[in-house]
C-alpha cells in the first residue's frame, strides 16, 4: 500500500460509523431477538442484549462523542418493535424519540443514514411468519409510509433493509439467529419478501418523504474465492456461492428480476430500485469443492493460510474493499460504504485495518470510481448478537458496569481522518504492524458445521 502518500478525499466525503437500535439501544423486550436471547443456548456465554449501551437514554452523549471525533454522518437504524409493539397500535413517544435523535444529529450537523430493518422484527410480526410470506409487505409499506411521513424532512439517506442474504442464510441455513429453523425455501422467501418490500418502500419513499431521498440497501458482499485457482470444481463452488450470496440481490435490484436459486420471474418495482449501492464488507473465503458440504453448495469455506485472522477467525483483507467497489461501479450508481470493521478486543488490529481499508476505498476513487461516504461498524462497542459482548468492533469502547465510554485508539486515528479529509503519513507511522504471533481467535466458521 502507498504508505508514503498523502490520500486526500473528495470534498463532502461521508465520514461515519454505523449502529443498529437492538445493538446499542438497550431494555427492549418487544422484538423477535429479546425472545430468542431468552432462550437457553443461543447467544454466548447465556448472554443477553440487557442495557446494551442504553443508547436510548444515552443518545446525546453518543451523538456529542461523534462530533467531536469529527464524524460528519451516521448510521442508525429504527427499532420497530418500538414504534409498533402491537399489530396497527404506534407508540407516539417511541415516535418522537427517533425525531429527536435525528434532530440532535442535525444539530452538530451530523448527516443521518437511517435503516428502517435491521434484523429485528416486531414480536406479533415474527408470530405472523416474520418474512417468511408475502404477508410481510404491505406491514412494511405501512411502516414506511409512517417513517417517511415523520422522518421524511429530516434524512436524505434511506437504506430499506439490512443484509437480506444475512439475515436469511443465519436465521434459516446455519440456524445460529431467529427462528433458527432448518429450511432452505424458507431462507429463499425471506430473501425475495425483503427485495419485493424494499422494491415497495423504495417507491414510497420517493413518493412520500419531504426531502428528496437517496435510498439504497446495505447488502453484505463476502468474497468468495476458490482455494485453488487452477481446480474446475473449487472456482466452480466459489463461483456458486458468490452467485447466490452476492450476485442475486442486485441483480434484481438492478434488473428487477428474480434469478435461481431465489425464483425466477419480475419483482414489481425492483426495476432501478437502488440509487446507491450499499456495501458492508468484513471479509474473504477460500472455497474449496466438498462433496460432503451440500448445504453449503459443495464448498468447504476457510481463511488464507497467511492471512492475518480476526477475533472471529476471519481473514483481514482489505484489498478486497477494492475489488468490490470496482465490480459494483459496473451496475452505474454511486456507493456508500455502509459497514466496514472488525471484532479486537484489543484494538491492536483495527487501527492499522482501518487505514488498509481507506486505503483501498481511496484507490477505488483515485480510479474514477464514485464512492460517496464510509461508515466504520461500529461507533462504540454492542451487543454483536449470537457472539453476545465477547467480539467489541466499537472505535469507543464501552464499560458495560457503568456505561463510560473511552476513545479507543482506533477511534481516535480515524477522528483524525475525518477531520482532514485525508490519511497521511504520518498516520500509518503511529500505527502497529502486524504481530508475529497470530490473534488469539474463535473459529466463526463452524457456523456451517451446526
Ligand atoms: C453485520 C451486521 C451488523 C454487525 C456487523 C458486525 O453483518 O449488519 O449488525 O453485526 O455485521
Amino acid at each position: 500500500m502507498s504508505e508514503n502518500k498523502e490520500l486526500l478525499f473528495p470534498d463532502n466525503f461521508l465520514w461515519g460509523t454505523a449502529t443498529a437500535s437492538h445493538q446499542v439501544e438497550g431494555n427492549n423486550n418487544l422484538n423477535d431477538w429479546w425472545a430468542f436471547e431468552q432462550e437457553p443456548n443461543r447467544i454466548h456465554d447465556g448472554q443477553v442484549s440487557g442495557d446494551a449501551c442504553r443508547q436510548y437514554e444515552l443518545y446525546k452523549e453518543d451523538i456529542l462523542l461523534m462530533h467531536e471525533l469529527h464524524q460528519n454522518s451516521h448510521r442508525l437504524s429504527l427499532e420497530w418493535s418500538r414504534i409498533e409493539p402491537s399489530e396497527g397500535k404506534f407508540d407516539q413517544k417511541a415516535i418522537d424519540h427517533y425525531r429527536n435523535v435525528l434532530e440532535t444529529l442535525h444539530k452538530y450537523k451530523i448527516e443521518p443514514l437511517l435503516t428502517i430493518h435491521h434484523f429485528t422484527n416486531p414480536q406479533w410480526l415474527r408470530a405472523k411468519g416474520a418474512w417468511e410470506t408475502e404477508a410481510v409487505i404491505p406491514y412494511f409499506e405501512r411502516f414506511t409510509e409512517l417513517v417517511a411521513r415523520e422522518y421524511g424532512d429530516l434524512v436524505r439517506y434511506w437504506v430499506t433493509i439490512n443484509e437480506p442474504m444475512v439475515y436469511s442464510v443465519m436465521g434459516y441455513v446455519l440456524c445460529a439467529w431467529p427462528p433458527a429453523k432448518k429450511s432452505p425455501k424458507l431462507a429463499f422467501a425471506s430473501a425475495t419478501n425483503m427485495m419485493r418490500a424494499h422494491a415497495a418502500a423504495y417507491h414510497i419513499l420517493h413518493t412520500k418523504a419531504k426531502l428528496k431521498p437517496i435510498v439504497g440497501i446495505a447488502h453484505n458482499i463476502r468474497i468468495f474465492d476458490p482455494a485453488n485457482p487452477k481446480s474446475w470444481f473449487d472456482k466452480k463452488v466459489a463461483s456458486m456461492q458468490d452467485y447466490s450470496f452476492n450476485e442475486v440481490i442486485i441483480r434484481a435490484l438492478t434488473e428487477g428480476k428474480l434469478y435461481w436459486p431465489l425464483g425466477s420471474g419480475e419483482i414489481p418495482g425492483a426495476k432501478d430500485s437502488m440509487d446507491f449501492i450499499g456495501i458492508n464488507y468484513y471479509s474473504r473465503d477460500l472455497v474449496a469443492f466438498n462433496l460432503l458440504a451440500p448445504k453449503l453448495m459443495f464448498g468447504r469455506n476457510f481463511p488464507s493460510p497467511e492471512a492475518e485472522l480476526n477475533l472471529f477467525g476471519w481473514e483481514i483483507y482489505a484489498e478486497g474493499l477494492y475489488r468490490l467497489c470496482k465490480r459494483m461501479s459496473q451496475y452505474g450508481r454511486p456507493i456508500l460504504i455502509t459497514e466496514n470493521g472488525i471484532p479486537d478486543d484489543t484494538d491492536e488490529q483495527r487501527p492499522r485495518a482501518l487505514l488498509d481499508h481507506l486505503e483501498a476505498v481511496h484507490k477505488a476513487i483515485s480510479e474514477g470510481i464514485d464512492v460517496k461516504g464510509y461508515y466504520h461498524w461500529s461507533f462504540i462497542d454492542n451487543f454483536e448478537w449470537a457472539e453476545g459482548y465477547r467480539t467489541p468492533f466499537g472505535l469507543v469502547e464501552v464499560d458495560f458496569q457503568n456505561q463510560k465510554r473511552t476513545v479507543k485508539d482506533s477511534g481516535k486515528l480515524y477522528a483524525e481522518i475525518c477531520k482532514s479529509n485525508r490519511i497521511t503519513p504520518d498516520m500509518r507511522k503511529g500505527v502497529k504492524p502486524r504481530s508475529a504471533t497470530p490473534k488469539k481467535h474463535f473459529n466463526l466458521y463452524t457456523y456451517g458445521e451446526k
